[in-house]
């Protein structure tokens, strides 16, 4: 008997669980109820502007409340996003930021422990419960500080907005509020970014962002968006300043200083790379860098590039600041070598020229003087006496070239180099 009214009741049990989840509307904002071991909670929320007050309660008695610990446990997951955020709570409210989202779902559970062994003594079901927001508009939305004092914030505008809307952009910081300096704007001529310069941002206090889509037609309708956070987290740096280069025992030394910033200057903030043609990006927190230079390379500059890491967590590395070259002893000796070699390719460049300007190399050249002059002449005539000799020059080279290898394209070779031997013989 006894078992048949405990399988009955565990069928009513059930029945209830479903009812109550089937019956409540989990998008609507009507409270959604589940059941479990007698404990009964309930869900509902409250908005006010950028933000949802997610609050719950349930129905534990005085005493119970009194004699042992409770917590909730809540998990929520913003539309389209992967990340589940859990958080173990002992309030009964948690404030949810919408900024660009869509919605969410969420689910709470309670727990009651013992106070003093901490084992769980009741534990409810989840409650779940689905928020779905006004349409959003915009996606994408991007913002950096850099240079001190200039500020840029872009974003998208969804394919699903209509037509007839502009986007308006402001911010609130330190208590003042400031709109838009230069909207940036897309071909249709809509918003689709702001820039800004000579704010003063205060370090530690946050940007409130509201964006605001307008309906063109009608002003007042509107739907806006916030977001916050503080400067120093969305801060582009200027790349490291005064940077220097030493080449020491065999190894570089860079130096460098970093640049100026909003809030912490404090060196244990920031976190560099350093860059050297051909090697590996290295991570440094020091404000110097030295390494074993073995092979010098012919060409070798070093850069660095800087972000806040310790102080504050932030993603944006600045640009790589201007290369500064190595200078070594080897490239010295490849500039001296270098010199050398083209000087003397000028010098032998310049007696190749005069050789063959002398023994008609360059015949098509000289051919086309209408008339010559006495000069000319004199120079052909001398020419006359000096075919004869080449000719009795090459016939020796072609017996020896068959008596050796022949090679096709050897004559020509021949011929240059001869020109060259000779003229340089009869100048010296
Ligand atoms: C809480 O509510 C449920 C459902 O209404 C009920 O079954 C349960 O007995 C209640 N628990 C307490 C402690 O009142
Ligand atoms: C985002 O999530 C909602 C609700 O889960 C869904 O209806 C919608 O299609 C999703 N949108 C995209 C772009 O995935
Ligand atoms: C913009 O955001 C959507 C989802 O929020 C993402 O799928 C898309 O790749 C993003 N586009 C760009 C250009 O970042
Ligand atoms: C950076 O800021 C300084 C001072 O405000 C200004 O003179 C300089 O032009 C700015 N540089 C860039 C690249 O905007
Ligand atoms: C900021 O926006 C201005 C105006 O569109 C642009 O010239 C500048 O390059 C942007 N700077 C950064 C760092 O995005
Ligand atoms: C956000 O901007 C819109 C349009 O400028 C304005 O109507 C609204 O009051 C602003 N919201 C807040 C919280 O200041
Ligand atoms: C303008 O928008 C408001 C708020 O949504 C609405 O009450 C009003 O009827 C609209 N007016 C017109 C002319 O569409
Ligand atoms: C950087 O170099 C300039 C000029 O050499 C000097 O005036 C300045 O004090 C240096 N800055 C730092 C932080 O060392
Ligand atoms: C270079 O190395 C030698 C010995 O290895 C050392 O005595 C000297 O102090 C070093 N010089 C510098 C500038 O580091």
């Amino acid at each position: 008997m006894a078992q048949v009214t405990v399988i009955l009741v565990m069928l009513i049990v059930i029945f209830f669980q479903h009812h109550t989840l089937f019956s409540t509307s989990l998008a609507s904002g009507q409270p959604d109820v589940v059941d479990e071991l007698a404990l009964h909670n309930v869900l509902w929320i409250t908005k006010n502007e950028s933000r949802v007050i997610l609050s719950w309660s349930n129905n534990l008695t005085r005493e119970e409340t009194e004699k042992y610990t409770v917590e909730y446990i809540l998990s929520y997951k913003f539309f389209n996003t992967t990340h589940e955020k859990e958080e173990r709570l002992q309030r009964k409210k948690k404030i949810i930021r919408m900024e660009l989202h869509s919605g969410f779902n969420a689910k709470v559970k309670t727990q009651l422990f013992a106070k003093e062994t901490e084992d769980v003594i009741k534990e409810s079901d989840w409650t779940e419960f689905t928020y779905k927001a006004p349409p959003v508009y915009i996606q994408n939305l991007s913002c950096i500080i850099y240079n001190i004092s200039f500020f840029n914030c872009t974003w998208h505008i969804k394919a699903e907005a209509p037509e007839d809307i502009q986007i308006l952009f402001s911010y609130r910081h330190v208590g003042k509020d400031f709109e838009c300096q230069q909207y940036i704007k897309n071909a249709r001529k809509k918003n689709i970014g702001c820039h800004m310069k000579e704010i003063c941002f205060q370090p530690s206090r946050k940007i409130n962002l509201n964006i605001t889509v307008r309906a063109l037609r009608n002003n007042s309708r509107m739907l806006s968006y916030y977001k916050s956070f503080i400067p120093q987290a969305i801060e582009k740096l200027n790349p490291p300043i005064n940077i220097s280069v030493s080449l020491e025992n065999r190894s570089i030394k860079i130096h460098w200083k970093p640049p100026p910033a909003i809030g912490s200057a404090s060196s244990k903030c920031f976190l560099y790379q350093v860059n050297i043609t051909d090697h590996k990006i290295v991570d440094v927190t020091a404000e110097k860098y030295e390494y074993p230079f073995h092979k010098p390379a012919k060409k070798c500059a070093a850069q660095v590039r800087v972000k806040k890491e310790v102080c504050i967590a932030n993603k944006v590395w600045s640009e790589w600041s201007e290369p500064v070259f190595i200078h070594n002893e080897m490239t010295v000796d490849v500039k001296l070598i270098s010199l050398t070699l083209s000087c003397l390719l000028i010098f032998l460049g310049g007696l190749l020229i005069c050789a063959c300007r002398r023994y008609r190399c360059l015949e098509v050249i000289t051919m086309p003087v209408p008339h010559p002059s006495d000069n000319i002449k004199a120079w052909l005539a001398a020419d006359e006496t000096y075919h004869q000799k080449q000719m009795h020059w090459q016939m020796e080279i072609h017996s020896e070239v068959t008596l050796g290898t022949p090679e096709e394209n050897g004559d020509k070779n021949a011929e240059q180099q001869r020109c060259l031997k000779e003229s340089g013989l009869e100048d010296l």
